[in-house]
């Protein structure tokens, strides 16, 4: 996909489909939009008369432009409010315009939505950011050419002109999220902590990331032994990645993504039922496809931060050799764990993964997890829970999802709750009671973490869909890239 900043207004614009924009409470033709209804005989009045096209945010109306005209389609997107129009309203009119134009097998696409008061260079991101995502199809495992067939090919930012830098921000964010989406999507068979440690070296080749990768010797000299009492049911080796972005002069500051890389999650012997979604279990790597796709998006963004990205990668089977409930693991920090379930296993590779990461003596480490179904019933598919131990990491993490377009609803760290997972025996347990199980979770974590500001998002909800959704195909939504590098590159 081709993007283009121009000058050229919607007047004078020539090739298959035009979209322009509109609040919802200016679905007017004014200005150069009515000199324009007017060369076209009044195709853009009659669609919004016809469709009944009100503006509200994510709506939209496509109509031929007949006999010999400069442009073959009229898009008309909405915007929402004026007032409370957010970025992600942007966002949202240009992936669906895009979706549109690609429907209608347009190979150019216009792009006429007029910024008003906005701020020229984060609405042309989030555009982009849109088009790229919306028009992101995960065809990698079908085998019909029909399927795999792209129209779209050029998309023009009228009146953008001078937007060049904001425009390459945006395909090197877009480019990071596909990455985690299609992690996330691929089975289990296909992205193992094999395939996992390879990709991350391709990261590093590619885009100049230093990257150290621990085998399981090495975990085990370094005492991992909570991640490695989940390794080792399986057949596969673990492996506990280690990325990093070093900028080129002194970094304004040191932060860690750590992200959960369970390639799948059987649930070990405390074996998930069928009906309890263990088909889509290989989506338990969606904190590491998060943490990979965010690694290549800030290498070519190239912030002035050094920035860590770790994961813990196994799967969580089941064989002769797996841990049995009621095993005790002593993690590298020295506590020991009661496993009074094998299924609350992501916190045990994570608990070594906090620990590892503390030593690097970051300013503050973000970590990513689909850690709970409590989460997830909480707080449904589309929105994140958070926890932190730290106000201004938490009040930074908002405002960068806010402005990223993804949901995150901060939740308390009940210190009392922990009372839930006390154990007779170890330190702590693995799982507490059902209820609160996203609190405990965290709680968990926090034992792991001594003084550095922490913040964990528990994306067991958001990292996948079953269905469609705005800009995002059924399956990996690579949610929480782009909060994560609008939070690193934020002053
Ligand atoms: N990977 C799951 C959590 C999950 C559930 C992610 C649904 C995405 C969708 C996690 O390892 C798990 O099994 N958690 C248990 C914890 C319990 C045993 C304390 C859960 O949530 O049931
Ligand atoms: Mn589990
Ligand atoms: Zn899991």
């Amino acid at each position: 996909m081709d993007f283009r900043a121009t000058d050229t207004s919607i007047l004078n614009w020539s090739g298959d489909a035009l979209a322009i924009a509109f609040h919802e409470e200016a679905v007017n033709v004014t200005g150069d939009v009515a000199k324009l209804d007017e060369k076209l005989s009044g195709v853009i009045s009659e669609l919004i008369e016809e469709t009944e096209f009100k503006g509200s945010a994510g709506s939209s109306a496509v109509t031929r432009v007949g006999g010999g005209s400069q442009i073959r389609k009229i898009i008309v997107l909405g915007l929402g409010k004026a007032e409370d129009s957010p970025l992600e309203n942007w966002r949202l009119a240009a992936a669906t315009a895009a979706k549109v134009a690609q429907k209608e097998r347009c190979k150019t696409l216009g792009l006429g939505l007029n910024l008003w008061n906005n701020d020229a260079s984060n609405t042309t991101q989030a555009m982009v950011e849109g088009v790229a995502l919306g028009l992101h199809k995960d065809t990698r495992f079908k085998s019909d050419p029909e399927e795999k067939k792209s129209f779209l090919e050029q998309v023009d930012l009228l009146g953008l002109s001078g937007q060049e830098d904001a425009i390459r921000r945006g395909q090197q964010i877009a480019s990071g999220v596909i990455l985690a989406r299609e992690l996330v999507s691929a089975p289990a068979n296909q992205v193992t902590p094999v395939t996992m440690a390879e990709t991350a070296q391709q990261l590093a080749s590619e885009y100049g990331l230093s990257l150290e990768i621990l085998e399981k010797e090495d975990c085990e000299k370094l005492g991992m032994g909570s991640f490695l009492g989940v390794a080792q049911a399986s057949d596969l080796p673990p492996k506990f990645v280690h990325l990093s972005y070093q900028p080129q002069g002194t970094p304004r500051r040191k932060i860690a993504i750590v992200g959960k890389g369970l390639t799948f999650d059987s649930g070990g012997l405390n074996l998930k039922p069928s009906g309890s979604g263990i088909e889509t279990m290989k989506m338990d790597m969606g904190g590491a496809a998060t943490t990979f796709g965010t690694a290549k998006a800030i290498a070519q963004l190239q912030p002035d931060v050094e920035v860590h990205f770790i994961s813990a990668v196994t799967e969580n089977m089941i064989s002769g050799r797996a841990m049995r409930p009621g095993d005790i693991l002593t993690a590298s920090n020295g506590k020991t764990i009661e496993v009074n379930n094998t299924d609350a296993e992501g916190r045990l590779t994570l608990a070594d993964a906090l620990v590892y990461t503390e030593k690097l003596e970051v300013d503050a480490i973000v970590d990513l997890a689909t850690l709970t179904g409590a989460c997830l019933i909480a707080l449904g598919e589309d929105i994140a829970g958070f926890w932190s131990n730290d106000d201004t990491l938490a009040e930074q993490l908002r405002q960068a999802a806010s402005n990223a377009g993804e949901k995150l609803w901060q939740m308390p760290l009940e210190e009392k709750y922990f009372e839930g997972m006390k154990s007779p025996i170890a330190d702590m347990k693995n799982a507490g009671p059902r209820a609160g199980g996203a609190i405990t979770a965290a709680l968990f974590l926090k034992q792991f973490v001594e003084k550095t500001p922490w913040a964990h998002i528990d994306i067991a909800g958001a990292a996948w869909t079953d269905k469609e959704k705005e800009y995002t195909g059924a399956g990996g939504t690579g949610y929480g890239v782009r909060t994560l590098v609008n939070w690193i590159l934020s002053k």
